[in-house]
């Protein structure tokens, strides 16, 4: 559905978020027949850029980050028409607003207006300030923040109320890219759709649950963020507990944005806090060491880096949720950088009955949820092993991949997010009560680790981490995924 016509501003728009990801999600979007001819993106930055060299910039994004087939010659000059440049320094009052006053005054005043923050988020509170003080902040406005928001719960405090002297809750989307992904919201309509599932969704028939972000690229080009961040920043605060609160939490009254954001902020409130016990035993930091990346030889993170650095690259934690569906059952969480294999997914590991029917013990079923690539589901389950006329289980899966299923391209997630904030639509962007939650949790762990109370590990790049994680899970009994039966 087509949405209203809007002016998009993108602060930060030369950066490489905007070419990777922004833009191709707009083409793609107007492909889809959901943008208007009169919708504008207007990139702002402070390269002194005429507009046709933006707009081959935006070419060339496209050119990279588009399907070949998705590319079409007049889509894509339609596309470049609709985009603008202004040289601004968003952060700075003495700036050059008056360029993009006047652009957007070519706008009927009810045009719909989104200020995108893709920028540094310490600059977040400036130029919302200085788009307030030049009278751009209209009754139709609303504003994106890119992640991180902060570094820790005080930064975050502040970056929001910096922000929301200007911009009132409801107009301020937080964005979490992977509540954009189609399969991370599946797993709404998978429970909650399908009482067979959600009756069995409990500490009572399930052992554990493991959610994966594993990736094979290093820290490319980011090493300057990524260093002052690492992966429980920039991954584990944010993407993989909104997935763990999509998992873990009650239906919601209602598909609404307040129910589903009280839903998830209850997850967050009920998560153990790590105690000095568990942050030595459930928790695990690890660099990667030189290795190998799809079949080429790659550096280590400190060789990449060029100094030493006391930043994680992988990162493990058994979490705990306080309350009557979950006590007991562990969440496993891990993420990292150079890993064997770029998957994100979520592994439901069921109980296996204790019986004596079989001649062999039966194992664990093992609902998997793909969140990415090949969007899909998998169920493992005990089946009669028809050359064994004693009951010899073998285990059969069930696999759909979506996209063959639906016959469907799966969109990628700022496709959808970067809509809904025209649309006014909140419920895949973050609350503030969320982002402080989620800090809350992780402060203690980025504590200890910072006053080394938790050795750092090694991992070879190319591997599945650190031999400390899979001794976390197997003190308890558990493996990783890749190493279940
Ligand atoms: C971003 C992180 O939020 O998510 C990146 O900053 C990471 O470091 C990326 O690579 C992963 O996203 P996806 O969608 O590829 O899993």
């Amino acid at each position: 559905q087509q949405v209203k016509p809007f002016d998009y501003i993108i602060f930060g728009a030369t950066g490489d978020l905007t070419m990777r990801k922004l833009l191709p999600a707009f083409y793609y979007r107007l492909s889809a027949g959901q943008v208007p001819h009169n919708a504008r993106i207007i990139g702002t930055a402070r390269s002194p850029l005429e507009r046709s060299v933006y707009q081959d910039r935006a070419r060339d994004a496209l050119k990279r980050f588009v399907q070949p087939h998705d590319f079409h010659e007049d889509l894509v000059e339609q596309f470049l028409n609709m985009i603008h440049y202004v040289s601004l320094d968003g952060s700075k009052a003495e700036s050059n607003w008056e360029n993009l006053r006047s652009l957007l005054n070519e706008s009927p005043q009810e045009q719909i207006r989104v200020f995108y923050f893709a920028t540094a988020p310490n600059l977040y509170g400036a130029i919302s300030e200085n788009l307030h003080k030049e009278g751009l902040v209209t009754e139709e406005s609303r504003v994106v923040l890119e992640k991180p928001i902060g570094i820790d719960l005080a930064s975050a405090d502040q970056i929001n109320n910096e922000v929301g002297r200007f911009f009132k809750e409801n107009n301020v989307f937080r964005i979490d890219h992977y509540l954009g992904k189609e399969t991370v919201q599946d797993v709404i309509a998978l429970r909650f759709a399908n009482p067979a599932l959600e009756a069995v969704w409990s500490a009572k028939y399930i052992q554990s649950v493991q959610i994966t972000a594993a990736e094979t690229v290093g820290v490319e080009g980011r090493a300057a963020y990524y260093d002052h961040s690492g992966a429980l920043r920039d991954m584990v605060q944010n993407h993989l507990l909104q997935v763990l609160c999509l998992v873990a939490m009650e239906q919601p009254a209602s598909l609404e944005a307040d129910a589903v954001r009280d839903a998830k902020v209850k997850v967050l409130q009920s998560l153990r806090p790590m105690d000095e016990t568990r942050l030595k035993n459930d928790t695990v930091r690890g660099q990667y060491t030189a290795g190998q990346s799809n079949g080429i030889a790659v550096p280590g993170y400190l060789q990449e880096l060029g100094e030493s650095s006391n930043t994680e690259t992988y990162v493990a934690l058994r979490a705990e949720i306080d309350n009557p569906r979950w006590n007991g059952v562990p969440f496993y969480i891990r993420t990292a950088k150079r890993l064997k294999q770029k998957v994100s997914e979520i592994v439901i590991r069921f109980k296996a009955p204790e019986t004596s029917l079989f001649p062999q013990q039966p194992r664990s079923s093992l609902l998997v949820i793909r969140i990415q690539p090949d969007e899909g589901l998998s169920w493992s389950l005990e089946t009669k092993n028809p050359l064994d006329d004693n009951f010899a289980l073998q285990k059969a899966t069930l696999d759909v991949n979506f996209s063959k299923a639906f016959d469907v391209r799966y969109p990628d997630a700022y496709e959808r997010l970067l809509l809904d904030a025209v649309r006014g639509y909140p419920v895949l962007f973050i609350r503030r009560d969320e982002v402080e939650a989620a800090w809350r949790w992780v402060a203690p762990i980025m504590e200890a680790w910072a006053n080394n109370e938790v050795p750092m590990t090694e991992y070879k790049a190319g591997s599945w981490g650190p031999k400390q994680a899979e001794e976390m899970l197997a003190a308890r009994g558990d493996v990783w995924h890749e190493d279940m039966e």
